[in-house]
């Protein structure tokens, strides 16, 4: 927070138009046990399409055995709405994954390592430079392939295994990504535990080297700082944050992570600040619903179930 001219605190300086990536069907969907079928997600995620998201991350390449939920990525991404101009992308964790990609069309994919070894290895089978060394040719097939290709590093915060992560080993990763030719760097906070604190010591770390236009922040709401992290990411620059629709997520490798950030809950908090981000809040609740109908469960968006209760007092209100 700045100072203004008048000695009030004031939230000028910054950015004027923020970029949500959703990352709902993939990082949310992932998570849950109970499979939902093909035509739910393309439902789903052609509803959030229509709701103005620029990004939607759709499915992953990865092994089905390790995530079966996502063992669709290929009918998933062959029946994509490609009208609405949306960019839908997918995460590739090896060259297998690429080839299976290629097949399916995908036109922009991500790769995605962690800060912390005992994390890398559960989660991919591989040590944080097995993991590069892996991405390094992954990368330039894509690119040759004409994909555009973003870099995540999971447990850029804190991790399950290992506790508090050192802000060097973040900037480190962080930066042979994009050495390797990654447009942009998603830092997340797999388990959701981070507090402003840690954002600004890390990101304002990585920020020393590397430039806010190549930065994204992907913040779960495991212990209720999601938005306080956003906050704290704005005021540092950055532009570009991920967040799930509904709140539904959380990671298979990371015991205890629940939702990542809602989409509901991101939009709200900007368009009160004023901050653009081309989304339609009602809309991205359509196609939270969708997925909530299926899963038969209340999803964690404070915004979605708001949204929901005066639905249901308008309906109950009409004669
Ligand atoms: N797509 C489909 N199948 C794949 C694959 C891919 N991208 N990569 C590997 N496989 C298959 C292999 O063909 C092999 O199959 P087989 O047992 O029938 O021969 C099996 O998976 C194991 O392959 P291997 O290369 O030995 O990999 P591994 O067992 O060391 O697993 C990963 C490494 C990266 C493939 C696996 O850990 C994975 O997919 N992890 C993804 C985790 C994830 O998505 N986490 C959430 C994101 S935060
Ligand atoms: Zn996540």
């Amino acid at each position: 927070m700045s100072i203004s001219a008048t000695g009030l605190p004031s939230l000028n300086g910054l950015p004027t138009a923020v970029k949500i990536v959703e990352v709902g069907p993939r990082d949310g969907l992932q998570n849950e046990a109970l499979p939902i079928d093909t035509a739910t997600k393309i439902d789903f995620i052609t509803k959030l399409a229509e709701a103005g998201l620029p990004e939607v991350e759709a499915s992953s390449f990865v092994s089905p055995k390790a995530i079966p939920q996502l063992g669709d990525a290929v009918a998933v991404f062959q029946q994509l709405p490609q009208r609405l101009g949306t960019v839908f992308s997918a995460l590739v964790p090896n060259s297998k994954g690429l080839e299976r990609a290629i097949q399916a069309g995908v036109k922009r994919i991500a790769v995605f390592t962690a800060a912390s070894e005992s994390f890398t290895k559960r989660n991919i089978n591989m040590s944080i430079q097995d993991s590069l060394d892996t991405f390094a040719p992954v990368v330039k097939d894509a690119h040759a392939a004409g994909m555009s290709v973003r870099g995540y590093v999971s447990t850029a915060f804190v991790c399950p295994y290992e506790g508090k992560i050192a802000k060097e080993k973040v900037r480190e990763v962080t930066e042979n990504l994009l050495a390797m030719g990654v447009d942009e760097v998603s830092l997340g906070d797999t388990i959701g535990a981070a507090t402003p604190k840690d954002v600004v010591e890390t990101v304002g770390y990585v920020l020393q080297t590397v430039p806010k236009d190549k930065i994204a922040l992907h913040f779960h709401d495991t212990y209720g700082t999601a938005l306080a992290n956003v906050l704290t990411g704005l005021q540092l620059g950055i532009a570009k944050f991920d967040s799930s629709a509904g709140g539904l997520g959380g990671c298979p490798y990371a015991p205890g992570a629940s939702g990542n950030l809602a989409t509901e809950d991101l939009v709200y908090m900007l368009n009160g600040m004023g901050i653009q981000t081309g989304v339609d809040l009602n809309k991205v609740a359509d196609a939270s619903l969708v997925i909530e109908k299926q899963l038969g469960k209340t999803l964690p968006s404070k915004q979605l179930q708001r949204i929901k209760a005066s639905r249901a007092a308008r309906a109950s209100a009409a004669p």
